[in-house]
């Protein structure tokens, strides 16, 4: 997979993408992540300014529709691949596990982060992004919310955990899509807190049983919300 990230502060990337998994996952080539600085597609060159103040008053200030569209343009003829375009705001698609799911099966994706009060409109009606947001409630800019898309996209991708089958209990994982059961490591007993015996026991099927059930009164304490819902949908 090829990630594309169109930002007005690409720095925010470095410590991310140089540490653990994603790192990882870049060196061993099973996805390549370019960061796009938005200042370079700047008209007004001396200082590389991309905001405005809105028309028609009100605060902060707009990202312009002109360079983003050529910086997206040309970030697309970059690579032989089709894009998936992408725009982080709070007023997109909420994001989760099927949506990562879905995602993680492109080859190409372009990531078009937000800063300030967001976009010139026409930069959604001209280039047509799927808009998706991490959540309601305000970031600071889109940065932050495509990292998360991108850390819950790359751990899917094949080869990327070293378990291939460790994403596949994961909470909201296809097949489950609850949430995942109580784990325990070492020591056996810490502050007279114990791990339950049928994880010792060594009988697979006591302790399969006993997961799955726990993922069901999990889920129904925490998640209602998540119990009607189809598993492999
Ligand atoms: N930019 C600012 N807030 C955001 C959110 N909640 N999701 C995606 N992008 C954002």
């Amino acid at each position: 997979m090829r990630i594309d990230v169109v930002t007005l502060f690409p720095a925010i990337f470095d410590s991310y993408l140089t540490q653990s998994l994603l790192h990882k996952a870049i060196v061993r080539g099973l996805v390549a992540i370019e960061r796009h600085d938005l200042r370079a597609w700047a008209e007004d060159s001396p200082h590389h300014k991309v905001d405005d103040k809105p028309f028609g008053g009100g605060p902060g200030m707009l990202i312009q529709v002109e360079p983003t569209v050529a910086c997206v343009r040309e970030v697309e003829t970059m690579h032989p691949t089709p894009a998936r375009r992408i725009l982080l705001t709070p007023q997109g698609k909420r994001f989760d596990q099927r949506l990562a799911e879905d995602l993680a099966g492109s080859d190409r994706l372009l990531l078009l982060c937000g800063r300030y009060e967001g976009f010139d409109q026409r930069v959604q009606d001209i280039l047509e992004p799927e808009e998706i947001s991490v959540g309601d409630f305000v970031l600071n800019g889109g940065e932050v919310a495509a990292m998360t898309i991108i850390d819950a996209v790359v751990r899917l991708l094949p080869g990327v955990l070293g378990d291939e089958n460790s994403s596949r209990d994961d909470s909201f994982s296809r097949g489950n899509r609850l949430l995942e059961f109580p784990q325990y490591t070492r020591p056996r007993e810490f502050e007279g807190h114990s791990v339950p015996e049928v994880l010792l026991s060594g009988d697979h099927a006591a302790i399969a049983a006993w997961r799955a059930e726990q993922t069901q009164l999990r889920t129904q304490a925490r998640r209602q919300d998540l119990l009607g819902e189809e598993p492999n949908g």
